[in-house]
């Protein structure tokens, strides 16, 4: 095999055949079901304002500080987006879509960048499937969001799909910014036991040590308040209905109180769908509200919620579930020998595909067995077996794949409804 001179870039990936067909088929599962939860659907660029993030996501978060893929062509710095909700909500706004009055659904679909180190399930240029329910604070909207997350990984058959559930609280004086002090306080007597990026995060962003790795610091945690013990009236109250209506919409959870996710746009709710087969990656899609970022971007207070879910995490769990075999099989298998043959195949299968059938051929002028073998792992339903003698006579032999067997000589003239009968047999 000829060696080639470039490879994907680390942590990108190309996609073939069966696993294009599974990856549009995520995607078109989510169009449907969002659909009829009232989602309209957004494309937004790829890449936006370098500052968009930073603002959105948090100057001191992993993803800005050091995952973002930032350049400067001429004056201005722009980034390849690591998520989508910051372009979403720009577009909300810039669109006048807050003019329109009362809650605005959108979805989208597309690639996303962060510079992480690869391993499975994380890529550099990764897929998202995304919700923004902008507009509305009813905890019952929440729920809908969460559970709908559910309902669809269930209709991929996805099962056993985790949620994890909490509430990191507001930006009202008697809520966070007090929570964040008594974790100041509760951490300040170990603080040199913790990791080293823990004790940079203290200063910077002491939230994030509650959900740090390291097994050390997991140990130091585990006596540290909780921040759904530290909510204020408000925030409480918010935080019981999403949980009821979460329930009362079929959805199971974990209140785990050391999910508080990588970006700072958060408030209120927080929630992370984990899968088994996933491994260290767990979260197969995570999300939450945002309450405070529409107004941040430069809109009126807005509350808002939505989630994002990884499509790479989707495929593993899909095929570690052996679910969704939605390989659409090829219906006709042309086999030839002989160079009219090979020609009079191209015009049948050329007319087998106006009629709505799949149909492929050899053209690399390999043996009958040969192309026999490619038909079968291609996993054709039927073979049209062609020799330049029965091309003479005006016939074709029709060969049945699979279990269904056997096989015919038919007229060139009613193939095509012989390959009707024969395809509609097999499927
Ligand atoms: P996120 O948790 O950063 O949230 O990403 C959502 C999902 O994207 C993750 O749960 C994971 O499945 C997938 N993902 C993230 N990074 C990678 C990677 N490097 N490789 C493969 N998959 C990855 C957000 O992005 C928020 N914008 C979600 C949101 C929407 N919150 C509110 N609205």
């Amino acid at each position: 095999m000829a060696k080639p001179l470039y490879r994907a870039i680390d942590g990108t990936q190309d996609f073939f055949d069966r696993d294009v067909e599974r990856f549009d088929k995520v995607i078109n599962f989510a169009a449907d079901m969002f659909a009829r939860y009232g989602y309209a659907r957004i494309r937004t660029p790829i890449f936006e304002a370098t500052e968009l993030f930073s603002r959105s996501i948090g100057a001191v978060t992993d993803i800005v500080e050091k995952e973002m893929y930032t350049f400067k062509p001429g004056s201005e710095s722009i980034t390849l987006r690591p998520e989508g909700t910051a372009g979403t909500v720009r577009a909300y706004l810039q669109h006048g879509l807050d003019n329109q009055g009362g809650l605005v659904k959108l979805w989208y679909d597309g690639p996303m960048f962060r510079r992480e180190r690869p391993q499975k399930g994380r890529k550099r240029q990764f897929h998202q499937i995304g919700v923004e329910a902008i507009g509305s604070a009813d905890p019952l909207l929440d729920a809908e969001v969460i559970t709908m997350g559910l309902r669809y990984y269930e209709s991929l058959g996805i099962a056993d799909v985790g949620l994890r559930l909490n509430s990191i609280g507001c930006r009202n004086e008697d809520c966070r910014p007090k929570f964040r002090r008594l974790l100041r306080e509760a951490i300040q007597p170990n603080l040199e036991k913790y990791c080293k990026s823990c004790q940079t995060r203290f200063e910077r962003n002491v939230l994030r040590i509650i959900d740090c790795k390291d097994e050390n610091c997991q140990r130091l945690n585990q006596d540290l308040p909780k921040s759904y013990d530290h909510l204020c009236g408000e925030c409480a109250d918010h935080f019981e209905k999403v949980k009821e209506g979460v329930t009362a919409l079929g959805g199971a959870y974990v209140v785990d109180h050391s999910l508080v996710r990588g970006l700072d746009y958060y408030a209120r709710s927080v929630f992370e769908y984990t899968h088994g087969s996933l491994g260290a990656q767990s979260a197969i899609g995570g999300g939450g509200r945002y309450d405070g970022l529409v107004e941040e971007l430069g809109g009126k207070e807005t509350p808002a919620v939505g989630f994002a879910l990884g499509v790479e995490r989707i495929l593993i769990a899909l095929e570690a579930a052996n679910a969704c075999a939605c390989s659409y099989p090829l219906q006709v298998y042309g086999v030839t020998q002989g160079e009219a043959a090979h020609r009079a195949m191209a015009g049948l299968l050329a007319r087998l595909r106006a009629a709505g059938f799949s149909a492929d051929m050899d053209y690399d002028g390999k043996s009958l067995k040969a192309q026999m073998r490619t038909a079968n792992r291609r996993q054709a339903l039927c073979c049209l077996i062609l020799g330049d003698d029965e091309l003479g006579r005006g016939e074709v032999t029709l060969k049945r794949m699979g279990e269904a067997g056997g096989q015919e000589a038919v007229s060139l003239f009613d193939s095509i409804e012989a390959v009707r009968k024969a395809v509609s047999w097999g499927v």
